[in-house]
């Protein structure tokens, strides 16, 4: 596994490196990189087209075309960015990253950290999942919502799937890096999430082989189109 407790994580994205601090001793979970994000992250490096001309055999082509479609995303509960500083270095350039305020500096040292590799200033913004003027702020609906390792907390569960529901575009879908950290919040997690999306798993020989823990996942979500699905 490549998560460690060092103060740094590097993670290859095709060409580049990004590296990432971190910082566990901190109150916030999100300044940790946690191994959820890498492994969506490589999932998705794994099967993002490098142009837009590639068109092998790809079962992942049009899930993760972000060259030839208008790709704009939003990932939720990004902590120190890493999933979506790689998504970003994939091709999908319109996205921002969110989370709660106290996290924001470690999200905003990292972006300039990185910034010679990503070429620009990454968009920012605070959202918490149960805020509905900061939801309204960012402007959805998006074509893509990334989240990794944000089930962990029962309380928080019906927000994070109110946001999600809410982010996300009648045709668009929803990446998600799922580890179970809480029996509580996976049960209710899973029950409110089968009532309002089509859920696929990623099976795990689709992983990054690198990057496949046996208790990671990455899911796809999209919107059920009625309640007859
Ligand atoms: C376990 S960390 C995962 C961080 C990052 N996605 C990763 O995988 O490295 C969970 C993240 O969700 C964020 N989060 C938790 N509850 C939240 C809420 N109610 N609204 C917004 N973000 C929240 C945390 O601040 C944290 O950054």
């Amino acid at each position: 596994m490549k998560f460690t407790d060092s103060p740094v994580i590097q993670l290859q994205v095709r060409d580049s490196q990004l590296s990432i601090q971190q910082d566990n001793g901190s109150f916030h979970v999100g300044t940790s990189v946690w191994p959820c994000s890498l492994v969506l992250a490589k999932f998705v490096e794994r099967w993002a087209p490098s142009s837009p001309t590639t068109t092998t055999d790809n079962p992942y082509y049009d899930l993760l075309d972000f060259h030839t479609r208008c790709r704009r995303a939003i990932e939720l509960g990004t902590g120190c960015g890493a999933a979506g500083m790689a998504f970003h270095l994939l091709g999908l350039q319109d996205i921002i990253l969110t989370d709660i305020s106290p996290v924001m500096p470690a999200l905003k040292h990292n972006l300039k950290r990185n910034k010679p590799v990503l070429g620009k200033n990454m968009k920012t913004s605070i959202l918490y999942w149960n805020n509905k003027d900061q939801i309204r702020g960012v402007n959805p609906p998006f074509d893509v919502v990334i989240a990794a390792d944000v089930v962990y907390i029962e309380e928080s569960v019906g927000h994070l799937v109110g946001a999600m529901e809410a982010l996300v575009s009648d045709d668009g879908v929803i990446l998600l890096g799922y580890q179970l950290r809480s029996p509580e919040a996976d049960k209710l997690f899973w029950e409110m999430c089968e009532k309002v999306f089509v859920i696929e798993k990623v099976p795990h020989q689709d992983l990054h082989p690198d990057y496949a823990y046996e208790e990671t996942d990455v899911y796809v979500f999209r919107k059920k189109k009625n309640n007859n699905n």
